[in-house]
């Protein structure tokens, strides 16, 4: 899709965090009937970190703003709108103003954006909207999950994939020379949305009706996970190639393919798919598991961190996941 662009939009800062609490595969191969073999052969993933007792996703998702905000030498009253991506928010209500609250963004705008693990892809591409159309100068988008919360810990098909944790991103208007963001392709396929859900399940009794206890409640994570590992394999190249192909780039000129860190097996047929050799992939799938919508922001603070990234690099960012939803944004790295 294009978009009138008035103005470019720049990457200024990106940060990250995750509980301290790590489940290796070996402890879960105690609790549960699996393997450390069954898991990382199936899926790459060594361990993950789970959110526990005093951690929450707003604390999570504050010590990744904030070391953006540092970093980027700009205070949280100068920040004009928060998008928050999760899907597992503490308050059904939304989250993004208890984060607003918590890192005293007063002046800022706050809302969620609930697109499971393209949420953060999602989010990138609404806040680009608002920055692009000279709506607000300074955003910040966060994705953080706490999957953990939603997991049956005895579904051995489901536990061993998700972790918890929190990546942000932010962004800030400039001129449409410096553009960081360069386009983004979405997609949706509701008819599929069983494939991977957290199911609300009602009240059917209407004798029940007004009783306390009558307004049902969700039940955890399910998963086909065949089904979800052919949509991502088939949808995801597509997505990456249209996008390329929208704005006349080639896939030679990819220098980092960032996928939403699900699996290894899909990020690796993704790759081949699209004829990009693995050296382009960033992952630390094997530390985190899927973190969900955080998992691209936390794979890409690590890349920084690392120094990874060079000065001019194109890097092609897919998410995919529940919905079915998935969405590619293409990002120029210019600082
Ligand atoms: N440990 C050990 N055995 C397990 C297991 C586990 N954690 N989970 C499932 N199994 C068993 C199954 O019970 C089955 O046994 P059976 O043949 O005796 O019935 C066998 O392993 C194969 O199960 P299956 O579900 O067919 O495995 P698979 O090869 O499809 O791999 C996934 C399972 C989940 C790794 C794979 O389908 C996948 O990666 N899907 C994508 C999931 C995903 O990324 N979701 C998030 C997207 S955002």
């Amino acid at each position: 899709m294009k978009s009138s662009i008035t103005q470019g939009v720049r990457i200024l800062a990106t940060g990250s965090a995750v509980p301290d609490w790590c489940i290796s595969n070996k402890i879960l191969s105690d609790l549960i009937d699996t393997s450390d073999e069954w898991i990382f052969t199936r899926t790459g993933i060594k361990e993950r970190r789970i959110a526990l007792g005093d951690t929450s996703l707003i604390q999570m998702a504050s010590l990744a703003a904030m070391q953006a905000l540092r970093q980027a030498s700009i205070s949280p009253v100068e920040i004009d709108l928060i998008i928050l991506a999760t899907s597992s928010p503490n308050d059904l209500f939304g989250s993004a103003s208890q984060l607003q609250a918590e890192i005293g963004a007063n002046k800022a705008v706050a809302f969620d954006i609930t697109a499971a693990c393209s949420g953060f892809v999602i989010a990138i591409v609404t806040a680009t909207q608002f920055i692009q159309n000279g709506s607000y100068r300074n955003v910040l988008v966060v994705g953080a999950d706490v999957l953990s919360k939603w997991i049956d810990w005895s579904d051995r098909r489901t536990c061993v994939l998700f972790g918890d944790g929190a990546g942000a991103i932010l962004l800030q208007a400039c001129s449409s020379i410096q553009n960081n963001i360069l386009g983004f392709q979405l997609d949706t396929n509701g008819e599929k949305f069983d494939h991977l859900n957290i199911h609300y399940n009602g009240n059917k009794d209407k004798a029940d009706f007004l009783s306390a206890k009558s307004n049902g409640n969700y039940g955890y994570i399910t998963m086909n996970g065949k089904e979800v590992y052919k949509f991502a394999v088939s949808k995801v190249p597509d997505s990456i190639m249209k996008c390329l192909a929208s704005l006349n780039l080639s896939i030679e000129e990819v220098n980092w393919l960032l996928l939403h860190q699900a699996n290894k097996r899909i990020l690796h047929a993704v790759a081949d798919r699209l004829n990009i050799p693995k050296y382009k992939l960033i992952s630390n799938l094997a530390k985190y598991g899927n973190t969900s919508a955080a998992s691209i922001p936390l794979a890409l603070d690590e890349a920084i961190n690392e120094g990874k990234i060079k000065q001019g690099d194109l890097f092609v960012v897919s998410g995919f996941g529940a919905g079915l939803t998935w969405g590619t944004v293409i990002l120029k790295w210019i600082c």
